[in-house]
């Protein structure tokens, strides 16, 4: 979803305000910029633009241009790996980068950027070279007795043994569990929400869903595991009777594990224990553990719940509104058929929402575990690292206009080679939150129970309390208010972490802070932030701006000091991933309603003369966003979740059609390969 609810205003942070933009900007655009003398012509512009009125339509793009120049090495400041990340544990696409020295060439110029797409194209488009092709839609059976997918006979018993709606993450665990193959595996998929007017011939808005539609959403909703392979003429298939294949959903029984596990606000008349919960909801992003599980992210829960005008319990009430419920009928409905999503009768229920989810992919029926120690908040990502010491780092975004960047960091360290050892590694460890300071400095500020504002007399009488309402403990510590975190994710290469800002049109002028320096935010940004010592466990940081995304016509835009006229207009940046020479790649969500065309995925290289140069690969379908991008292991293929097409039409007057040119179109997962099976770059 392009545009989220919005929750309560919260208290200004005073750390933020003090400094004019002109002064922040010019300590904080890119310093590399600044010495290629890019940004000397750069930033008068963006002083002058960015006072401008932005509800004016944006101009019509330049088209993208390829380089002039035959393609230029990256410059050698940082090792470039020459073999794929190391094959430690799985997955192939481990953040732990390979240990070399060697440099490579990036494959800078590797492909001739395609044109953007306007919004009514209803096909997928990328470079000459290369070829797309489905690998897993919706409804697609994945168990022996799932039936094929037929949209007139829908139930919720197939849905839950069909791949589900509106694929978002998508991570990869090779097979035979160990290797670092990347021809066979488990994908897991995220499935985030569900659009009933687009799934259900009869569905009637005004009238709400009938309770078998709401029965196949529950269904929908989750993850899916499905074991899939290359055959030896390089095409994708999956394998339909896997016994790897298994559907997560709304209804599956989840463990609660860490501090929160039997807390009296997670407590419910169906779970006195308050450590069982009924599913798992709006499963965004994610990420891959170094010992081989999935870890999906629950984001925007609040969703799901109805009527908190009729709470009574004033600390509960403030909570939740602090966490955006709202106060009447909910969006999806189902507390028509359901009490637990009905706050007048559960309260307590959306405290059971919002957390990481762990799941072994490997291993068939293990329970999937809610990690209570990673805070509560709309989670976006959830992706790690591993520090030189061996602990795990865990970052992830609050993705809301005006939250906060976490990471956490475990207490105990990994084992390579010891997968039962690694099991519960998230159960214990240190939450932290960022503030960025406009020097350009930044501080992991560590939510624990007891230390500065986080005791008895603020609201916080533990750690489960602390962990329960991390947005108020955040508030608690002053942290960095920032323009809807996305995905945030560390370069194996260079070990910088970039994080996707992706709008937020409510920051208004004189709002504005180093990190956040635009008002009226509609098209987004990008941060390089570098972990103090490179080490990700460290409790300081530095930061630079490096891209303010938009159509590069307009003023206030900036890619990292890059020419403006040789870039891809490029909108709202979610999703992020990197390919083995360490360029960027940016999935985005809501280009459709800034800049006027499809969404789609970027490379962008962050290293030498090349630095910023934003390349658009590939172009989604009508109504859709990009999700999920991700490489296997020896970059020559790559995956590309289609979540929503033909959002904004419905079941009788669709807007689109994709794949197969049928109504309704069906979210699909797209393996995107370059001719002759070489790497994508
Ligand atoms: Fe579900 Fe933050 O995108
Ligand atoms: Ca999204
Ligand atoms: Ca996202």
């Amino acid at each position: 979803m392009s545009e989220q609810e919005h929750g309560p205003e919260q208290t200004e942070s005073l750390t933020d305000r003090s400094e004019t933009f002109d002064v922040i900007l010019r300590q904080r655009l890119s310093r590399r910029a600044f010495l290629k003398g890019s940004a000397a012509a750069a930033l008068p512009v963006l002083l002058a633009a960015c006072g401008e009125e932005a509800t004016s339509p944006p101009p019509p793009p330049p088209p993208p241009t390829a380089p002039a120049a035959p393609p230029t090495p990256m410059a050698t400041s940082v090792p470039i790996p020459t073999t794929p990340p190391a094959a430690t544990n799985p997955p192939a696409a481990t953040n732990t980068p390979a240990a070399t020295n060697t440099p490579e060439p990036a494959a800078v110029g590797a492909f001739e950027p395609i044109q953007p797409r306007p919004t009514t194209e209803d096909a997928l488009a990328v470079p000459a070279g290369y070829t797309t092709t489905v690998l897993l839609r919706w409804g697609d059976p994945l168990t022996a007795d799932a039936p094929d997918f037929a949209v007139d006979a829908q139930t919720a018993d197939a849905q839950s043994k069909q791949f589900g709606y509106n694929c978002d993450m998508v991570a990869f665990f090779p097979l035979p569990i160990g290797s670092n193959a990347s021809d066979h595996g488990v994908l897991a998929v995220n499935h985030e929400y569900t659009n009933p007017e687009l799934m259900f011939r009869d569905f009637n808005p005004d009238a709400g869903p009938t309770q078998e539609q709401v029965d196949i959403q529950l269904a929908a909703h989750g993850v899916s595991f499905v074991e899939i392979q290359r055959g030896a003429d390089g095409t994708w298939t999956y394998v339909r009777e896997s016994p790897y294949n298994r559907r997560i959903t709304a209804t599956t029984q989840i463990e609660v594990t860490g501090p929160a596990a039997g807390h009296p606000l997670l407590e419910t008349g169906d779970d006195f224990a308050a450590q069982s919960v009924l599913g798992t909801l709006n499963n965004c992003a994610g990420g891959w553990t170094p010992w081989g599980t999935y870890c999906t992210a629950e984001e925007n829960f609040h969703q799901y719940f109805a009527n908190l005008d009729t709470v009574t319990d004033e600390a509960l009430r403030a909570m939740h509104e602090r966490y955006g419920l709202p106060a009447g009928v909910s969006q999806y409905q189902w507390e028509k058929f359901y009490r637990r999503f009905d706050l007048a009768q559960v309260p307590n229920e959306p405290n059971r929402f919002g957390w990481v989810v762990e799941i072994d992919p490997y291993t068939a029926g293990s329970a999937p575990k809610k990690r209570t120690a990673l805070g509560r908040f709309r989670h976006e990502a959830v992706t790690f690292v591993v520090a030189p010491d061996n602990r795990v780092v865990v970052y992830s975004g609050d993705d809301e206009r005006f939250e906060y960047v976490y990471k956490f960091v475990t207490e105990g360290t990994f084992t390579p080679g010891n997968r039962e050892a690694n099991m519960s590694l998230l159960d214990a460890g240190t939450l932290y939150v960022a503030r960025f300071d406009n020097d350009g400095t930044g501080v992991w500020m560590p939510l624990v129970f007891g230390e500065g504002p986080l005791t008895a007399e603020n609201g916080f009488e533990s750690q489960a309390d602390v962990v329960i309402k991390t947005r108020l403990a955040a508030d608690a510590l002053g942290a960095t208010r920032m323009d809807r975190p996305e995905d945030m994710e560390t370069n194996p290469v260079n070990k910088k972490v970039y994080l996707m800002l992706t709008n937020n049109t409510r920051r208004e002028e004189g709002d504005t802070n180093g990190a956040n320096p635009r008002a009226n935010n509609e098209t987004g940004h990008v941060i390089e932030l570098t972990e103090a010592g490179d080490d990700p466990s460290a409790t300081t940081f530095t930061w630079e701006i490096f891209l303010i995304c938009g159509n590069p016509s307009d003023e206030s835009t900036y890619f990292a000091g890059y020419d403006k006229t040789r870039v891809s207009p490029i909108s709202c940046p979610d999703n992020c991933t990197f390919d083995n020479h360490g360029n960027l790649w940016i999935a985005t969500d809501g280009q459709a309603g800034t800049i006027g065309y499809n969404d789609a995925l970027h490379m962008i290289p962050v290293e030498g003369p090349e630095r910023g140069h934003v390349q658009q690969f590939f172009s989604s379908v009508a109504g859709s966003e990009t999700c999920g991008p991700l490489f296997t292991s020896d970059n020559t293929s790559l995956f590309v979740a289609v979540q929503h097409p033909g959002e904004g039409g419905n079941f009788a007057e669709p807007v689109s059609t994709w794949p197969d040119g049928t109504v309704p179109p069906r979210p699909s997962v797209v393996v995107i390969q370059k001719e002759g099976g070489l790497p994508i770059v």
